[in-house]
């Protein structure tokens, strides 16, 4: 009897065991990530659906005035961290404003608290002291090749911290920007928000050498969430699911109000492309960012040929005579499978879907 009783603590010791090393082999394979962002409504979607997944571990948030100022929406992610139950992860507060343009917040696209108006509890969590960019620094440096960095806001973040430390860039797994549209703006007719509210800092991401990843307008605006889909959340329960269905019904509404036929949930996407790259399909090409112009600032421009005309200048006329290669500097999403998206985010998102999140250990 005593020995069929200490065989049963044996078994269970290594069962835990077992547990455990799986849970580390886990947290190990997951891929770091930092997410920079400026919650914002689809951004508390985004870091929510990256918490959910086991594929990545999130290393930090780093906050970007955007969608609203920088202080609110350090305050914003602390409440979605604290919801989350995930107050060990840095959460620091990142710049205050573009690096040269003035800064643009859009209460009318994220509505009160630039939450949506969903309500979420005071944060049990504290914001790390760091700023935004030196954390984004230190933690390239400390995961050198290892760090994916996800920009979900303008890019002023990712700017500041390759301006002051040019060696952080060849040290980059990838970036991964929602960012951008080779397909027309939704600002205006050419610009995207995040890209149009700093093109300056936009310019120097895409030209840094690094590899980038676009995940534009392209492709979160054709993958729109129903409101069908926020109930079924919404039915699973779950305080995080209930957020979540508050939120992406206001985008619901919002686009629909717009002319869409569902919520854009845009920058869940470019964390679904850090867990599954095959969600899209990319085209690599060079992307440029206007930084001046009269009605284009902030557009991507897409060179899709890989060329440029070569062209001389003759005195009293310009001839072409031949074309000059350029190099590609980013992997656009063309394509995407966005029922098989809008399935992991729901799934993930749903409070029966809860994954073991990657980063927590
Ligand atoms: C992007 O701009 C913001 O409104 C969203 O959070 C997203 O990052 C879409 O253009
Ligand atoms: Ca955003």
């Amino acid at each position: 009897m005593k020995i069929s009783g200490s065989l049963k603590i044996l078994g269970l010791c290594a069962l835990l065991l077992l547990f455990a090393t799986a849970q580390a082999v886990r947290a190990q394979a997951a891929e770091r990530v930092i997410i920079d962002t400026d919650p914002g409504t689809d951004d508390a979607l985004a870091i929510l659906l990256a918490l959910r997944s086991p594929e990545l571990r999130v290393e930090a948030l780093t906050v970007v005035a955007g969608n609203v100022t920088a202080p609110v929406g350090l305050g914003n992610a602390m409440k979605v961290v604290s919801l989350a139950n995930r107050c060990d992860l840095p959460v620091a507060e990142g710049a205050q404003r573009p690096l040269h343009a003035k800064l643009n917040i859009e209460p009318f696209w994220n509505g009160p608290g630039g939450l949506g108006g969903a309500e979420l509890p005071p944060s049990q969590c504290k914001a790390d002291p760091r700023f935004g960019p030196d954390l984004i620094i230190e933690l390239v440096h400390k995961y050198p090749h290892e760090i994916t960095i996800i920009g979900v806001g303008p890019e002023t973040n990712l700017a500041l911290a390759i301006l002051k430390d040019p060696t952080i860039v060849p040290l980059v797994k990838r970036v991964i920007l929602m960012a951008g549209s080779i397909s027309g703006g939704n600002v205006n007719g050419a610009a995207e928000f995040n890209v149009y509210c700093d093109p300056d800092a936009a310019d120097l991401v895409f030209r840094a050498g690094w590899p980038v990843t676009m995940v534009g307008l392209d492709v979160t605006e054709i993958t729109l969430i129903s409101s069908a889909q926020v109930d079924q959340i919404e039915r699973s329960g779950g305080a995080e699911a209930k957020f979540v269905a508050a939120v992406a019904r206001f985008q619901v509404g919002l686009y629909q109000g717009t002319g869409f036929s569902g919520g854009a949930i845009h920058d869940a996407l470019a964390v679904g492309v850090a867990i599954d790259p095959t969600l899209v399909k990319l085209r690599t090409m060079h992307i440029d960012v206007e930084t001046e112009g009269r009605i284009a600032r902030g557009e991507t421009v897409a060179n899709r040929l890989g060329t440029v005309d070569h062209v001389v200048d003759k005195g009293d006329h310009l001839e072409t005579v031949g074309v000059d290669e350029v190099k590609p500097n980013a992997q656009v999403a063309v394509g995407i499978d966005s029922e098989r998206f809008l399935k992991l985010f729901i799934t993930r998102l749903s409070s029966s879907g809860a994954a073991i999140a990657g980063g927590k250990s």
